[in-house]
């Protein structure tokens, strides 16, 4: 029987050069998007499709997250003495239990295999979930619980995917397809960040992967890849026909909160979701509309 995804890994060790000045202190994954931070849309998703283990790949200056995933006793005991008692379980009331998160640092930027390498120790021999945080996904169902569903009938290395404009192919991993059916995607080879006229394709990995534990071995030898860097796509790529790679289409809507217009577009779409505001920054938008 398969092993059961339990574990996420999110990378979270970037400097988020995109967002300066607002990143000079402060973790990119830790801008807001309408009232919480990115990195928390991440772990409720994570939550939501049944992982029981976080662990977060830091790096340096980073530790408002780890402080985000903390009791804030001063702030709380404020809350707590003047009855704001909604407020109060905003601060605390999803903390999860105890001895459930970990972190560990990548000393240096080698990349996101690397990153994801450094985790190896705190995974051990069981298949587990890496989720970029920089990819919000809004849907119905959680996109990482959409892929457990499809890992557990078919295992393998998963990632999300979706196309793009041929022109983007520059920005992702890109698979070589095999074959296609409904949701799901074979590949036969992967590619990180091909010129346009190179790319076998136009469909893209997407920031959720469920791996196989074989990838750690891979990763141990990897090579450095696209950008000098060591690329999770080129392991994944490597286990082909070892390890069958699957592209999960998934449901919903992907918005990119790893460059400034993608992160204003992802508020407005996730403050349109929201019940207690919608209709007023619907207003606001037609507003705008109207005047240009
Ligand atoms: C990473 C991966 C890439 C993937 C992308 C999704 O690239 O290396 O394969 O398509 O995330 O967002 P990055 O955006 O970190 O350069």
């Amino acid at each position: 029987m398969k092993k059961k995804v339990r574990k996420v890994v999110f990378p979270v060790g970037g400097l988020g050069t995109r967002f300066l000045p607002a990143t000079k202190s402060m973790p990119k994954e830790m801008l807001p998007v309408v009232d919480r931070p990115i990195i928390h849309y991440a772990f409720d998703e994570a939550r939501a499709a049944g992982i029981e283990q976080f662990i977060f790949v830091t790096g340096r200056n980073k530790s408002a997250i780890e402080d985000h995933f903390d009791h804030s006793y001063e702030l709380q005991h404020t809350l707590s003495s003047r009855d704001k008692h909604n407020e109060l379980a905003l601060t605390r009331d999803w903390l999860p239990p105890a001895g459930s998160i970990s972190y560990t640092r990548q000393q240096d930027p080698l990349g996101l295999g690397h990153a994801v390498w450094c985790a190896r120790n705190l995974i051990g021999d069981e298949p587990f979930a890496v989720i970029l945080a920089d990819d919000m996904v809004l849907s119905e169902k959680p996109c990482l619980g959409q892929m457990i569903e499809q890992y557990n009938k078919t295992g393998g290395n998963m990632a999300a995917v979706m196309d793009v404009p041929r022109e983007k192919t520059k920005s992702y991993g890109i698979l070589d397809i095999e074959n296609s059916e409904g949701k799901l995607v074979t590949a036969r080879g992967l590619v990180e960040k091909p010129d346009p006229k190179n790319a076998p394709s136009t469909l893209s990995i997407i920031g959720r992967y469920i791996l196989e534990p074989g990838i750690f071995d891979v990763l141990e030898t990897q090579k450095k890849g696209s950008g000098g860097e060591i690329q999770l796509t080129d392991a994944m790529n490597t286990m082909i026909g070892k390890t069958p790679f699957y592209g999960y289409r998934f449901d919903g809507k992907r918005y990119d909160c790893g460059n400034r217009v993608g992160y204003v577009e992802a508020n407005i779409a996730f403050a349109l979701d929201r019940a207690d505001m919608k209709d007023r920054v619907m207003e606001i938008m037609k507003q705008f509309v109207s005047k240009e």
